[in-house]
């Protein structure tokens, strides 16, 4: 347990910065309406973290508000079929979560009766849902007194206490400090206005200083350098994988797809045939590894970034007069791609094949 000492600052500043200019977003309720008995729904907040953990809010936005009028209820999206959520989340990344994030459905709809659990630990036994995923939904829509951090928080916690110590390290001290300064009477609050003030006020590049609620007791401002913190450790340069990609369409306008294995790397998403993508640069990224023989022809590399490594992808294209026996796939046409839970890797793929593929998509 911590203890709060003198030289905690008062999240007092911040609670009343925060009913002031906190952002209205659709998965919250008003500032101060927690201690008066009102209750963010906690499959709205577990959602909307959970999608926030892959992109920012304004992202995250339109695949909440679908994921609603599909889903409304988390008993709703225990029962969906897994392609349609997969699909449903195609281009937010790291589809992992989405299959945890069913799998977290499924486990509060058939042990929990579809009530999600209302504490921390009670939420982090459910598939999927880690330290950060716990804390956040324990405190926003249970008003329990949790320690928040995610990368807003840590740096807005850097700046004020001019924590030298680099990250991944720093975060026990970081959490030990957020936790003193979590009040008891709105913890839920005081999460959204730290990752809100990191959001638009203590912004990476130039924080605005003037108009933080902290000012008075901020180390890193009374160094006249905040955006020295957080101190991150040097990053190691990422590896390159590589491979080929092998776009065939028929004259009917139709594309050869097919499934990826369930565990693994985007497992159970979709994707058009591709070889295995392996550190070597020889051999598997000419069209020789072509699914089938054709006048495949080159249409450049698209360069993904994955979490762990850069992948480099060869893109051959091919036009075949009529659906080429293959065991495993199907044939899909086109102009219906955005229903398919293609991940954006393969959108880059076959956009690099036929440019006009997903004119509409943003994904
Ligand atoms: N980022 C992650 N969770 C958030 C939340 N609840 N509000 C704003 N930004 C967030």
């Amino acid at each position: 347990m911590t203890t709060k000492t003198l030289d905690t600052p008062s999240a007092k500043p911040l609670l009343e910065w925060y009913d002031r200019h906190h952002r209205d977003l659709p998965w919250r309720i008003s500032p101060g309406m927690a201690t008066r008995g009102v209750k963010a729904d906690p499959y709205h907040v577990w959602l909307s973290e959970v999608m926030l953990q892959q992109t920012t809010v304004q992202a995250v936005k339109p695949y909440f508000a679908r994921f609603l009028q599909r889903w409304p209820t988390v008993i709703g999206l225990a029962e969906a079929e897994n392609d349609e959520v997969m699909a449903a989340w195609a281009g937010l990344g790291y589809y992992a979560r989405a299959r945890n994030l069913k799998k977290c459905a499924e486990a509060v709809a058939r042990q929990h009766g579809g009530v999600f659990p209302d504490t921390e630990e009670g939420l982090k036994s459910l598939p999927g849902i880690g330290d950060y995923t716990a804390a956040a939904v324990a405190a926003i829509a249970f008003n329990r007194q949790a320690a928040v951090m995610d990368g807003n928080v840590e740096r807005v916690i850097s700046r004020l206490y001019a924590i030298t110590t680099a990250l991944p390290a720093a975060k026990p001290l970081m959490k030990e400090k957020v936790a003193m300064m979590t009040p008891a009477d709105r913890p839920g609050d005081f999460a959204q206005a730290m990752m809100d003030l990191g959001a638009t006020i203590c912004t990476p590049k130039r924080p605005a200083c003037s108009l933080c609620p902290f000012r008075g007791s901020c180390e890193a401002l009374r160094l006249s350098d905040p955006e020295f913190f957080p101190v991150k450790a040097a990053k190691k340069e990422k590896p390159v994988r590589n491979g080929a990609a092998f776009i065939a369409v028929t004259d009917e306008g139709e594309i050869l797809l097919r499934r990826r294995g369930e565990s693994g790397l985007l497992g159970g998403m979709t994707e058009v045939p591709t070889t295995a993508w392996t550190a070597r640069i020889d051999g598997e990224t000419s069209a020789s590894a072509a699914p089938f023989d054709a006048a495949w022809q080159a249409c450049g590399t698209v360069i993904h970034v994955f979490t762990h490594f850069e992948l480099r992808l060869s893109i051959y294209r091919t036009a075949v007069v009529a659906r080429v026996g293959t065991n495993d796939g199907w044939w899909e046409p086109v102009t219906n791609l955005e229903a398919q839970a293609l991940p954006t890797v393969m959108k880059k793929a076959i956009a690099a094949a036929i440019p006009l593929a997903f004119k509409t998509s943003k994904g």
